[in-house]
């Protein structure tokens, strides 16, 4: 079962940095997942929440802010004080993180609350500029934007993200169409999960933490995690082998 850290090693860094990507890249991990939205002058940042109020010392909408001004405030203290002065990152930056790495690298477009006219083209635009096709897997809970790049770049790997899950799922996945499905924890062990895997959905499951759910996780043929705790996970997984 691969491994993904999600928001960047996010347990033991502050989640969405420089600092998050650069520690997940140093692992022996599959990959990591990252959140986008759109600045005010139309510049890709990475971070999770609409609002810049949670994870900086700042307040206000990522979509009222220039790059600019959101580098202006300060996105690591708010975790701890040995990473003040770290800041919101570009999507560029982040990516150019694993030049080196073979690391996949999951996109969120955090389309859910705001609409970002364009996002879609601007993401594969970046994504095709390091040459990261056959790298990324673009995923969002916006499903009509996970269409929209199954249209725009139909090779890309796609996921919709599901909080709640729907019936006959893999049949919905078709009319995506989508290659993969990014599912809950609380969902993963339901019926219609199952019934997408044994019919061939490669699933991955949001957010696991907890070492205690891999076993069933790997038994029902889930894909992959994403996780806040990859070392731990790691660890974990290594009994598998023995
Ligand atoms: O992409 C999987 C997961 O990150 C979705 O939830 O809220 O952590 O972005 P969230
Ligand atoms: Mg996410």
């Amino acid at each position: 079962m691969k491994i993904f850290a999600h928001r960047g090693y996010s347990a033991k860094y502050p989640e969405n940095t420089l600092a998050a990507f650069e520690a997940a890249a140093q692992l022996p991990i599959h990959g990591v997942e990252l959140d986008v939205h759109l600045t005010k002058d139309r510049k890709l940042v990475v971070i999770h929440d609409e609002s810049i109020k949670r994870t900086s010392n700042g307040k206000g909408y990522v979509k009222d802010l220039t790059l600019e001004q959101l580098r202006e405030y300060d996105f690591g203290s708010w975790f701890s004080e040995e990473f003040a002065g770290e800041k919101i990152p570009t999507l560029h930056e982040v990516l150019n993180v694993f030049k080196e790495t073979h690391h996949r690298i999951n996109i969120e477009l955090k389309t859910d609350v705001f609409i970002y006219p364009m996002l879609e083209e601007l993401v594969l635009k970046e994504v095709a500029s390091f040459q990261y096709e056959d790298r990324v897997i673009l995923s969002s809970f916006d499903h009509e934007a996970v269409g929209k790049i199954a249209r725009l770049a139909p090779d890309i790997e796609n996921a919709p993200i599901f909080s709640t899950m729907v019936l006959n799922v893999a049949d919905y996945q078709k009319t995506i169409p989508a290659k993969a499905l990014h599912v809950s924890l609380t969902s993963a062990v339901r019926s219609p999960v199952l019934n997408a895997i044994q019919r061939g959905s490669v699933v991955r499951v949001w957010t696991v933490n907890k070492v205690e759910k891999l076993d069933v996780l790997k038994e029902i043929g889930v894909d992959g995690i994403f996780t806040d705790e990859p070392e731990k996970m790691m660890e974990y997984m290594s009994s598998w082998d023995e």
